[in-house]
């Protein structure tokens, strides 16, 4: 059975992940959360009762604290999911995104690395895992067309993404270094509930609703794909269960889109979610599993679970 280490599970990410992993893997889930402003514990209530499901208050650089949870939990795999996520705030603090985003990740491989030296039973060591979830962010801009995959350089431009490739490339050197078996994924922007309004889709439709003005940055050409955040977390549980250590997935919704056009989207008050339905299946654009290309139950892009 997956025992799972899942930190920054109270964001809109990660709580999603956390409800999938409890109730459709039934896996065992302990959430390192620290419960900063991004955190919503509203958003793991409908799991927080279960039985496999273990909440830890915490900070993710507090090496003690990781190791008393990698010692008492004794995960298979670890989802690493904590962080500053916001663009603007990375501008206005930039330390705090180094201190979270850089640091952070560092600490958890040191502790991951300390726990999986520990095993001393070789399938234990074959089965574990650690996913560090990063952004497409770290790729820089999307021109007219195309998308980005595995091999696009990087090429970040905000402190939030610089730190997030920085991240990055730490985890791939505790993989490459010290045989720690470390996934990197890429995904695109997320859309789906219990998102924080400070971005982009939360944020137009509560202006929208408002009457008030829809603000976009720049031209608002910038060309961004959308990803479903429930279609996200399969997408991860997949990569935990079948994807291979030292290899980079990036995972998308096939939704490249101008942000004028989910500003339009919001101004019309269509849902978000209708405005990407229809289009190809969400992916993972290199292959987990030998020819699987979309997450476990493949839906159409953003279809209510
Ligand atoms: N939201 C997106 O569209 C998107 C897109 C690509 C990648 N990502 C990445 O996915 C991950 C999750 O993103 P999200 O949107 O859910 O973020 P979020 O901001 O909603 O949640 C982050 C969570 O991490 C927690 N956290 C922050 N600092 C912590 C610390 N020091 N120790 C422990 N917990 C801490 C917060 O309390 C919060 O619950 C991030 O790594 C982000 O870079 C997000």
């Amino acid at each position: 059975m997956m025992r799972a280490l899942v930190t920054g599970g109270c964001g809109f990410i990660g709580s999603a992940l956390v409800r999938h992993l409890v109730r459709d893997w039934h896996a065992q889930v302990v959430n390192l959360d620290a419960l900063t402003y991004a955190a919503t514990l509203g958003s793991v209530q409908s799991v927080a009762d279960e039985a496999n499901y273990r909440f830890e208050q915490g900070d993710v650089c507090d090496r003690a604290l990781l190791k008393r949870i990698f010692a008492d939990h004794r995960p298979t795999c670890v989802f690493h999911l904590a962080a500053e996520s916001h663009v603007d705030r990375s501008i206005e603090d930039p330390l705090l995104f180094v201190r979270t985003n850089v640091l952070g990740t560092a600490t958890l491989l040191e502790a991951a690395l300390d726990y999986y030296g520990s095993l001393k039973d070789k399938a234990d060591r074959a089965t574990f895992r650690l996913v560090h979830v990063s952004t497409d962010e770290v790729f820089g801009s999307l021109g007219e067309g195309g998308a980005f995959n595995e091999e696009t350089p990087y090429d970040p431009s905000s402190p939030y993404s610089a730190s997030k490739a920085g991240a990055d490339h730490l985890a791939r050197a505790w993989h490459r270094t010290f045989g720690l078996p470390v996934i990197v994924t890429n995904c695109s922007n997320n859309y789906g509930p219990f998102q924080f309004p400070e971005k982009l889709i939360p944020l137009m439709i509560l202006r929208a609703r408002q009457g008030e003005t829809l603000p976009v940055y720049g031209a608002g050409e910038n060309v961004r794909d959308w990803l479903y955040v429930e279609d996200h977390a399969r997408a991860l549980a997949l990569i935990a269960e079948a994807g291979q250590p030292g290899e980079t997935y990036c995972i998308s919704g096939q939704a490249e889109t101008p942000r004028t056009s989910g500003a339009s989207c919001a101004g019309s008050r269509r849902s978000p979610s209708t405005r990407v339905c229809g289009q190809p299946s969400p992916g993972i654009s290199k292959t987990a599993t030998g020819g699987y290309r979309s997450p476990r139950g493949a839906k159409r892009c953003g279809a209510p679970a």
